[in-house]
């Protein structure tokens, strides 16, 4: 391999730390920052022609898509039906021709998601694909290739391609809402200021680094850890958990907050910390009241938010994790760092094989 660590201990905190310069590539190929407008030439497709999106993908590549349905949905008001592709490929979804058939894949090689890109196409869907790997097949086999310009990712634990294939969903669902009329100039030109500022606040996030490693200590101590969130920081609590137990080997579950009372709460006590992702939203009020929930059981939290929501919370916290406050598209990219950040110093505390845990491929090329 030619791609080399440079001063980093593992792959994965080299690319962590890659992130503001790689997301900075990816959304220069999809918004022109000058004019403030989407690049319409990077998006030769037509969304005002499309009546929905049916998207599909795996691991990681699959919590970006669900935070991509938020963002088409609010922005674009385009629905998004999202699946497992191992699901996805055998759930025989009636699909009309007008949907648009969207993959996200780092690899563009995994089995199950090629396995739906096929199927979509047999059944005359148009095909759009947001990928890592240009000369994969799933890019070869699609009629648009929507690139995350992350450069080869070596960690198994996916971090700058997730954060990457994010940047693509914003910029996408920018461009769908300016083609279908959902959203007007002014409105496009202050999401396309927002979002490049992503790479701003993600340097910040970076700086957190120190506080992460501090946490990641007691993290290493516990057995299971349980991440909690509403809207678009649900997917990302799914994705704090699975990057958690893929690396460091702790039993994690990631729920959105609303669900807590149908089930996990019954789990919370003194040993589980509850890591809460909570930037101060429109959501924030009522994920505060689902801490509130934990705590009255003794619950240890975790709060990871911004200013305002630090501000705004009078909870007793194990540790809070301040970011800066930050325009609501953003945050879903920015507070992925933090968490990626917990999961690999937990890792290196445990002592695990960071960048090759065990039982787990970069790429899945078998069903
Ligand atoms: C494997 C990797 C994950 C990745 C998933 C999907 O499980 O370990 O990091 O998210 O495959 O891979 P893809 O290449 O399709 O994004």
């Amino acid at each position: 391999f030619l791609v080399s660590k440079g001063n980093h201990r593992h792959f994965m905190e080299k690319e962590i730390h890659e992130q503001p310069e790689v997301i900075s590539h990816t959304l220069a190929n999809y918004l022109d920052f000058a004019k403030g407008t989407v690049r319409t030439d990077a998006t030769p497709l037509d969304f005002s022609k499309v009546d929905r999106i049916a998207a599909s993908a795996c691991g990681t590549a699959f919590y970006a898509g669900l935070i991509g349905k938020y963002w088409f949905e609010r922005i674009a008001r385009l629905p998004v039906d999202i699946d497992v592709a191992s699901e996805f490929r055998y759930r025989e979804m009636p699909l009309s021709k007008d949907s648009l058939a969207l993959f996200v894949s780092q690899s563009g090689e995994t089995a199950d998601t090629l396995a739906s890109l096929r199927y979509c196409k047999q059944q005359g869907l148009k095909i759009g694909t947001i990928v890592n790997v240009r000369e994969s097949t799933m890019a070869r086999e699609s009629n648009t290739v929507f690139p995350t310009l992350a450069g080869p990712e070596v960690g198994v634990a996916s971090t700058k391609a997730f954060t990457c294939q994010l940047a693509v969903l914003a910029s996408l669902a920018v461009a769908a809402a300016k083609m279908r009329g959902t959203i007007d100039e002014q409105e496009e030109r202050q999401l396309v200021r927002e979002l490049s500022e992503i790479p701003r606040y993600a340097n910040h996030a970076l700086r957190l680094e120190e506080q992460m490693e501090t946490i990641s200590r007691d993290l290493s101590q516990v057995k299971h850890v349980l991440y909690l969130g509403r809207g678009t920081s649900y997917p990302l609590a799914l994705e704090g958990a699975l990057k958690l137990k893929e690396i460091s080997y702790i039993h994690a579950e990631g729920y959105a907050a609303g669900e807590l009372k149908h089930g996990p709460i019954a789990l919370i006590d003194e040993s589980m910390p509850v890591i809460v992702i909570a930037p101060y939203d429109h959501w924030f009020e009522k994920t505060v009241s689902n801490m509130q929930e934990v705590a009255a059981r003794g619950g240890k939290i975790i709060l990871i938010t911004d200013e305002k929501g630090a501000a705004a919370s009078t909870l007793n916290t194990m540790h809070t994790i301040v970011l800066p406050d930050m325009p609501e598209i953003i945050a879903p990219i920015i507070y992925a760092l933090p968490i990626q950040m917990l999961a690999y110093h937990t890792a290196v505390f445990m002592g695990t094989d960071v960048d090759q845990p065990r039982n787990l491929a970069k790429s899945v090329t078998v069903e």
